[in-house]
């Protein structure tokens, strides 16, 4: 047994999706979850400031002495993978894009899979290898969805939202032309705009949440360890995010369905201290 903590990051609340997932999996472990907030988007970033980020956020994690990292992050996940297994020899580092990529391909009954993501997502490959790997003929369609990660921040989740009817109506295009049987939801924050993205490409469509598909793996992984909690008792759970507090908290909490505000600080990541407002 194991009564440490599990890490989670993100560059803001999207990485909730991998949290609630978690949180139903296993209630009884214990989490401390990181929303990069000061520095989200992180869709249009490079490879090279996705690593920079991606080994800070890691840093802050071990600080809080976590006993494994969930990635709750594909833009992370598909450029710096290598840099936070090197970061952390000693203990289980669990990506999104491999348990996506796997979730679609039991999924599809065509071979057509699309995948929304990010553009730093897009521009990697890493999907494309990810499903090819497992299903070599498989069609996979990429579709990098700018517009959706600042409007989440912003808590504009709502379908009938003009401007994120209107983006997901511009990002469904592409995938009903390929006719994709099967699209990965392939950035965290996209769960959370389910319902306008299910709408755009109707019910038929199987959508795979990346973050819940994580959650699976991670827990495989602690099993192999003997390192899952105390099942005997509810597990702690912290939140931190680098800016805009008050947002996080509202956005995140409509999510999780509970109020996290209490659970969570707002910190400066360079200094990896609490921030007074
Ligand atoms: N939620 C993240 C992802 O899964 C990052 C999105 C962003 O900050 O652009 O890719």
């Amino acid at each position: 047994m194991d009564t440490r903590p599990i890490g989670l990051f993100d560059s803001g609340v999207g990485g909730l999706t991998a949290v609630r997932a978690l949180t139903r999996a296993v209630p009884f472990e214990s989490f401390v979850y990181l929303g990069d907030t000061a520095n989200a988007p992180y869709g249009d970033r490079t490879p090279e400031a996705l690593r920079d980020l991606s080994r800070q956020n890691i840093r802050f994690l071990r600080g809080r002495d976590v006993k494994a990292v969930l990635v709750a992050c594909n833009t992370s996940t598909a450029n710096a993978m290598d840099a936070m297994l090197a970061a952390c020899p000693d203990i289980p580092v669990v990506g999104v894009i491999a348990p996506a990529a796997a979730a679609a391909v039991s999924a599809t009954q065509t071979g057509r899979i699309a995948v929304l993501a990010t553009a730093a997502t897009v521009r990697s490959g890493a999907y494309e290898r990810a499903i090819r790997e497992l299903m070599p003929p498989a069609r996979v369609t990429m579709v990098p969805c700018p517009k959706l990660v600042p409007l989440i921040e912003a808590g504009r989740t709502d379908p009938a939202d003009p401007d994120l009817a209107a983006a997901v109506a511009e990002y469904a295009g592409p995938v009903l032309a390929a006719e994709a049987d099967t699209v990965i939801l392939g950035c965290t924050h996209y769960p959370l705009v389910r319902v306008a993205i299910q709408k755009a490409l109707g019910p038929d469509v199987a959508l795979i949440d990346s973050g819940a598909a994580s959650v699976g793996v991670l827990i495989t992984a602690l099993g192999e360890r003997d390192a899952m909690g105390d099942t005997t008792k509810p597990g702690s759970r912290r939140f931190y995010c680098s800016a805009g507090r008050d947002t996080f908290t509202s956005v995140g909490s409509a999510f999780l369905g509970w109020d996290m505000s209490g659970e969570t600080e707002e910190v400066d990541l360079c200094q990896d201290r609490p921030i007074k407002n």
